[in-house]
């Protein structure tokens, strides 16, 4: 995998920052990485890893992903730093997960998860859209599909699935906007998928698997290095197979 500029959102802390920390410890690291955040005052450990970053240059971008000015902002910056290059690779991470049980789901809940963890991902994929077409042209259709050359993870969960009716999908009851919220994105980027297959970006939904975070507890199973090395290596193995398909951290297809 040689990814020249990638892209993460919510990187300030969590998945988004172990991300940023292993991409730019790749071998053959990105040349830039834009990693956004909301708030300075969670940058800490985000600046630990761009000052210690000896090939990539990492660059901070305030953009919270439910901001359109704040995209628009990042948009523009992207354009400018790659310029013809293009970005290959954006991953929507930002996310967030509130409890809430049906029947007292409030109005609120339902729009915050909508506008952070549908809405947010598909604003910031068409603010990136121009960067990731001139990266897909750069190397041409004869390089078919992959995460070097212009492709869209969007990190979704397996709590989002509707046909997964199994042991999880009663105890994710706990969660219900934030069901719904990932279900409507990988309709949302199935959509965004088959549109742009033409133009050779790839694009697909992952499960991190259930990862010691903030959001993720830690009662959970996964520590961040870990579930983030898994997903890493299968960035790397993705081709056009795998355009649109709902995957865990292996790359294992599973049903939506
Ligand atoms: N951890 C798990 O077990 C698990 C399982 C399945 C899927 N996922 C998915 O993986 C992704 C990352 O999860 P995580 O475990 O790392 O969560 P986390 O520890 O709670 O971190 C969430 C990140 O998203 C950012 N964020 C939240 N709302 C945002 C907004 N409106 N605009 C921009 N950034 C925003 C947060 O920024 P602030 O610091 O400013 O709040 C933070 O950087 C999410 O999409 C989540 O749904 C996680």
């Amino acid at each position: 995998m040689k990814v020249e500029s990638v892209m993460v959102t919510g990187a300030n802390r969590g998945i988004g920052l172990e991300f940023v920390r292993q991409l730019s410890r790749l071998s053959e690291p990105p040349k830039f990485i834009f990693a956004t955040y909301r708030s300075p005052d969670t940058l800490k450990d985000l600046k630990d890893i761009e000052e210690s970053s000896k090939i990539t240059k990492i660059i901070l971008i305030k953009m919270d992903v439910t901001c359109p000015q704040e995209i628009e902002a990042a948009k523009k910056l992207v354009e400018e730093t790659v310029g013809e290059r293009g970005l290959n690779l954006l991953i929507n991470n930002a996310g967030v997960a509130q409890p809430g049980f049906f029947p007292n789901i409030t109005s609120e809940s339902l729009s915050l998860h909508f506008k952070t963890n549908t809405e947010g991902p598909i604003m910031v994929f068409q603010a990136m859209l121009p960067s990731l077409e001139k990266a897909a042209l750069v190397q041409g259709s004869d390089a078919g599909m992959s995460v070097s050359r212009a492709a869209v993870i969007n990190m979704t969960s397996m709590t989002g699935s509707i046909t997964n009716t199994g042991f999880t999908f009663t105890q994710d009851l706990a969660v219900p906007s934030y069901k719904i919220s990932k279900a409507a994105l990988n309709m949302a980027m199935r959509v965004a998928a088959a549109t742009v297959k033409d133009k050779g970006i790839l694009v697909v939904m992952m499960c991190p698997g259930w990862v010691k975070t903030d959001m993720g507890t830690a009662e959970a199973i996964l520590e961040p290095e870990d579930s983030i090395a898994s997903m890493i290596n299968t960035l790397a193995s993705l081709d056009e197979t795998h355009h649109g398909v709902y995957m865990d951290n292996e790359g294992i297809p599973f049903p939506f």
